[in-house]
């Protein structure tokens, strides 16, 4: 099995524990569309497609596991770690680059480096792109007005 899909493997467990079924959904939803959206943006800017798309399956993971969204992003970066090492199938500087990644994610008011720009653009497209009749959230306008330009539409 590839290591995007013992990573998703991974997480598909965790959410199947999550008790409340409208956040279990959102889980799913959230988790794999960000994955997708993260493949998009990492081959239009050449990074590492595979390494993206498993710091988005990876990015909220805390915030599932502990059904709490503060300081999630440092704290998932930690969990993250821990879950990658579990599975033994990663170097160190490919823990460090999703880790990292994911520990700026919640940052997107900065610009960050070329990685983590992809989890944080990866986020805002899911949100954005779940829906077009949903408003746009303020502090995501900015960054999805950028992407829209990058991709041309
Ligand atoms: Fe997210």
């Amino acid at each position: 099995m590839n290591r995007l899909e013992i990573v998703r493997e991974y997480v598909d467990k965790v959410l199947l524990m999550v008790p409340d079924p409208e956040y279990r959904r959102c889980g799913y939803i959230h988790l794999y569309g960000v994955s997708q959206a993260c493949t998009l943006i990492a081959i239009k800017r050449k990074e590492d497609a595979e390494l993206a798309a498993i710091a988005g399956m990876l990015h909220d993971i805390y915030s599932y596991t502990a059904m709490d969204t503060s300081d999630h992003a440092h704290k998932g970066s930690v969990m993250a770690r821990e879950i990658l090492e579990s599975l033994s199938v990663f170097e160190p500087q490919e823990m460090d680059l999703i880790c990292r990644a994911i520990y700026n994610h919640s940052s997107k008011g900065k610009e960050h480096d070329s990685f983590d720009e992809i989890l944080i653009d990866g986020d805002v497209m899911q949100h954005c792109f779940y829906n077009p009749l949903f408003e746009v959230a303020e502090k995501e306008k900015a960054r999805y007005e950028k992407l829209k330009a990058e991709f041309g539409l």
